[in-house]
């Protein structure tokens, strides 16, 4: 599928990230994670107030673990900064609207990234757990789950 041209038909609520120049090299990764969502795993645990979850390349690549652990360390950077990205997709709009109640720690793996994210207030915790579904389907789908709106539930 020819990925630019299903971007004209979307509209970004929360603007186009296309301008800024971090925005190709954020592309980039991640489109390498979806080329390569084979070599990936995602465990999820429930926590008290959240998830604990562990992505791991399973290939033991350690230039596809580099790619996954800029990848996330570079979204919580670009959401800090206040730059959106994948906003014509709903889920992501309120990602980023209620950023500031996620409580995100990231600690980095030899085979990738083990991350906890947490909120006392339970809308928040749902999100967080709509997002976690969007990343298995991710990982699981690749670039036929990334053209839906997420989380990707296939018939
Ligand atoms: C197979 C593909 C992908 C993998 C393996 C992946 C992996 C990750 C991981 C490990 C995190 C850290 C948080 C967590 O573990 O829940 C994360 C966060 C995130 N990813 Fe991805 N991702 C993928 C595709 C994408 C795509 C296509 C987008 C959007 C265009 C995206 C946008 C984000 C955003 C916005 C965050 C959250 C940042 C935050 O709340 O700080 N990811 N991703």
């Amino acid at each position: 599928m020819e990925f630019t041209s299903f971007r004209k038909e979307k509209v970004f609520k929360r603007g186009r990230g296309g301008g800024d120049p971090q925005h190709l090299e954020d592309e980039a990764l991640f489109h390498e994670l979806l080329k390569r969502h084979e070599e990936i795993e995602r465990i999820t645990t429930i926590s008290d107030n959240g998830i604990e979850v562990k992505t791991i390349i399973t290939s033991g690549d350690l230039k596809l673990v580099k790619t996954l652990q800029d990848h996330a360390l570079g979204m919580k950077k670009r959401f800090d900064s206040g730059r959106a990205i994948r906003s014509w997709d709903p889920l992501f709009i309120e990602l980023f609207d209620h950023k500031d109640e996620i409580k995100l720690s990231a600690q980095m793996l030899e085979n990738g990234i083990k991350v906890s994210l947490s909120s006392e207030d339970p809308r928040i915790r749902d999100l967080i757990n709509r997002h976690d579904e969007t990343l298995h389907a991710f990982i699981r789908y690749g670039f036929e789950a990334a053209q839906h709106e997420s989380p990707y539930r296939p018939k």
